[in-house]
Formats: C-alpha cells, structure tokens, sequence
C-alpha cells in the first residue's frame, strides 16, 4: 500500500482565512507562579505548547504564523529570567529543528540579532536554512523584536537608500516603506491574538497590524491549544472587515 504523503495537498485548505496569524504569547509567569514554581517553569511549558499550535495551522488554512517569543523590553527582567529565556530559545531551536524541518514548517526570524548572543545567532540561522525550502507553514519567531525598533532600523536603511542616491524621497509611500521592514516577504497579520488577559499589544507588529483583527483571550499561554486557536480561527471568518470602506 503506497504511504500517505507527509504533506497535505494545497486544495484542501480550507478557505475564508486568516492567512495570517499573529500571536502573543503571554503569561507563562503568572501561570507558573499560580503552581508555586519559577517564571521559567512557566516558560518551559509555554515553548511546549508551539509545536501543536504549529501543526494545526495547515488544516485551519493558516498558511502564516508568527510568534512573539522575546521583545526588546524584556531586556529589563532580571538576569536569571533573561539568561534562562535565551538558554531556553537555544535548546528549543536545537530540539525543534528535525520537528520543524519534517513537518514542512518554513521557519524565520524577526527582530534585531546584534543584542543576541554568538551561538544563539548561529542556531537561528542554521534553523532559518535547513528549512528555507518548506511552504507548508511559514512561522516567523519574533525575538528581541519591538515595533518601534523595527520601525527606527527600517528608517535607518531607507535613510541610507536616499543619501546614497538609491531611493527618492518622493518615493517613500505605503510601499516603499514596508520593503524595509524585517517582515517584507509576510503579508499582514489577518488576525492578531494575545494569550493572558491584557488588552494591550507591547509593540508586535505596530505598523502590519493597522487593520489586523484582534482577539484578547484569558487563557494563559501554557493552557493555550489548537482546539482554542480553531475556535478563534472560526470566528474570525464571521467578521466584517471593511478596511475603511463601507460595507455592501
Ligand atoms: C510571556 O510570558 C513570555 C515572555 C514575555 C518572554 P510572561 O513572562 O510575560 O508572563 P506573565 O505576563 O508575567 O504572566
Ligand atoms: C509581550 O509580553 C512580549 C512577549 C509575549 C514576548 P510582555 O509580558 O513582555 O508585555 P507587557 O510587559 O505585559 O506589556
Ligand atoms: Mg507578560
């Protein structure tokens, strides 16, 4: 009997979107701190519950996910927290790649390396490559990202085009500007979801969201599953979005 194929084929994706999903992951401490245990046990289950979120995406027909792992502010944790948080990213990546390679997850990171360390750099470009040929699912890792940095770095290079010559600022437009960003290959985020109970977005994806749907959700994200992203994904389909125009 021929095996089933590893990979589904495209057609059967169901259709009505989000292609896009965008996700905060929040609340690893409070949920670990609920337990009586360190935050970093919070983190530990937290980065368990990304492969089974992951593997749900080509049935629910999302053909983008990106994560918010590590932002720019949490640089302001305590060195034990921060330290773990970056042992955990290298372990994880290591760990993951076979997973993520098989499964035909296209991985890539956003965000500002230069603050990373030496190994970590390595392990996310040694990841990035070793699945650089997948389209099943293509997960995007925020680390060390903010919204405003990646606006200020994008600005920097725009500004370095013009004074070499190579971009005229009458150029500079809805088009243009985004070609700088560290998501030009992703669309924008369809749907955007924050774990934990706070109705606020720190900084993830400020200027991709502007007419993203948005989901604040209680559940914390080490309870979080893809039976829960499902349902999210469902009722994002029975939404208007009308991009500023008027409904018809
Ligand atoms: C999200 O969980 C993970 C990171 C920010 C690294 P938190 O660590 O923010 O958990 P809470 O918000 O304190 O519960
Ligand atoms: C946002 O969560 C960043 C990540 C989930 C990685 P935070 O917990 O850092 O955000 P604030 O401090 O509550 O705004
Ligand atoms: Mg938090």
């Amino acid at each position: 009997m021929p095996r089933a194929p590893k990979t589904k084929p495209l057609e059967n994706i169901p259709t009505g979107g989000p292609q896009h999903v965008a996700i905060i992951m929040d609340g690893n401490g409070r949920w670990a701190q609920a337990r009586g245990r360190p935050r970093l046990f919070g983190h530990h289950a937290g980065a368990k519950r990304v492969r089974e979120v992951v593997e749900a995406c080509p049935d629910l027909g999302i053909k983008y996910l990106t994560i918010f792992a590590f932002s720019t502010e949490n640089w302001k944790r305590t060195q034990t927290e921060v330290a773990g948080l970056m042992s955990l990213f290298r372990r994880y990546i290591a760990k993951e790649t076979r997973a993520l390679a098989e499964h035909g997850t296209r991985v890539r990171f956003i965000g500002d390396r230069m603050r990373l360390d030496r190994k970590l750099i390595k392990l996310m470009d040694n990841l990035e490559k070793e699945t650089e040929n997948n389209d099943r699912v293509h997960l995007t890792i925020a680390l060390n990202y903010g919204g405003r940095d990646e606006v200020a770095r994008a600005t920097r290079r725009l500004a370095q085009d013009v004074a070499d010559g190579n971009l005229c600022p009458d150029d500079v437009n809805e088009e243009t500007l985004p070609r700088y960003l560290d998501t030009h290959v992703l669309p924008d985020p369809d749907l955007v979801i924050r774990t934990s109970g706070e109705a606020r977005i720190s900084g993830f994806l400020l200027w991709q969201s502007a007419y993203s749907e948005y989901e604040f959700i209680d559940t914390l994200w080490p309870d979080f599953t893809a039976k829960e992203l499902g349902e999210l994904v469902v009722s994002y389909r029975t939404r208007d979005r009308r991009f500023g125009a008027v409904a018809v």
